[in-house]
């Protein structure tokens, strides 16, 4: 099959989002296990992760970051190419459609998997405007270098209520977007024998479960202790 067929075709559009999606699952696995260090009690932990990853990197992190934002757009992209199509092709609505037997099964994360999409691209205009290009405070750490104090932004930004109360609503809603993703994903990309499906869709709400409750986790941690002072 040519290229251009195979990009446009039903399942080279479900491939190339499902890689793209599992891609993006290992940004939030590092993205995770970086946001750990807000828990730590020292905010030079967090900060001087932060200005290696922005400051020590050269111009890598810009490379990273825009393939990260290409596979992203290619993702939401075809997400909305591939759902359109499904609407189309129902024209008794979606909601409607009783549930197939067995690996089709439809769930609440799979029916609603371009609200969350969406959502998530909200989100992520307000999450980038609040840290990465937020207020800009800088201090000395106690080796006496002078770098940003990304840590007390994050913290300012989480002792208001309705922001932990934001966080907590859209990465929930998330959690059910990536539970049916990962599965999906692997069925996609021709993980299907009957056996691994049922392994994949436990893999799948396991992993959707540790990063939905780990994310969560941090913006209540910082507004009931108040942050490290
Ligand atoms: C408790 C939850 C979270 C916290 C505290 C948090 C914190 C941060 C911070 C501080 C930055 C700026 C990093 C810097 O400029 O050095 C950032 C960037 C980012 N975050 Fe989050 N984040 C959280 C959840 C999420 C979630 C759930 C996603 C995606 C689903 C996400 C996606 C991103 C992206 C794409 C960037 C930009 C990375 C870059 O440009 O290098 N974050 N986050």
């Amino acid at each position: 099959m040519r290229f251009s067929t195979f990009s446009t075709s039903s399942l080279g559009k479900k491939i190339y989002m499902g890689v793209m999606g599992l891609i993006l699952s290992s940004f939030l696995i590092v993205h995770l296990l970086g946001n750990l260090a807000l828990l730590s009690g020292d905010k030079d932990h967090f900060n001087a992760y932060s200005h290696f990853l922005t400051q020590s990197t050269g111009n890598v992190i810009y490379v990273i970051e825009l393939i990260f934002g290409i596979f992203f757009l290619i993702h939401l992209l075809y997400g909305i190419v591939v759902t359109w199509g499904n609407w189309k092709a129902r024209p008794i609505g979606y909601k409607m459609v009783t549930n197939a037997k067995g690996a089709s099964k439809k769930s609440f994360g799979s029916t609603t998997m371009i609200y969350s999409g969406i959502l998530l691209l909200i989100f992520f205009v307000i999450h980038l405007l609040n840290f990465k290009y937020g207020e800009e405070i800088m201090y000395v750490t106690k080796d006496g270098a002078q770098i940003r104090d990304l840590y007390i932004t994050v913290v300012h930004f989480f002792t208001n209520i309705w922001n932990v109360v934001f966080y907590v609503v859209v990465i929930v809603f998330f959690g059910f977007h990536l539970s049916h993703g990962v599965w999906s994903a692997f069925q996609s990309i021709g993980v299907n024998a009957p056996r691994f499906i049922r392994f994949m869709q436990v893999f799948g709400s396991v992993f959707a479960f540790i990063l939905t409750l780990a994310f969560v986790y941090i913006p209540i941690f910082i507004y009931i202790t108040g942050g490290a002072q």
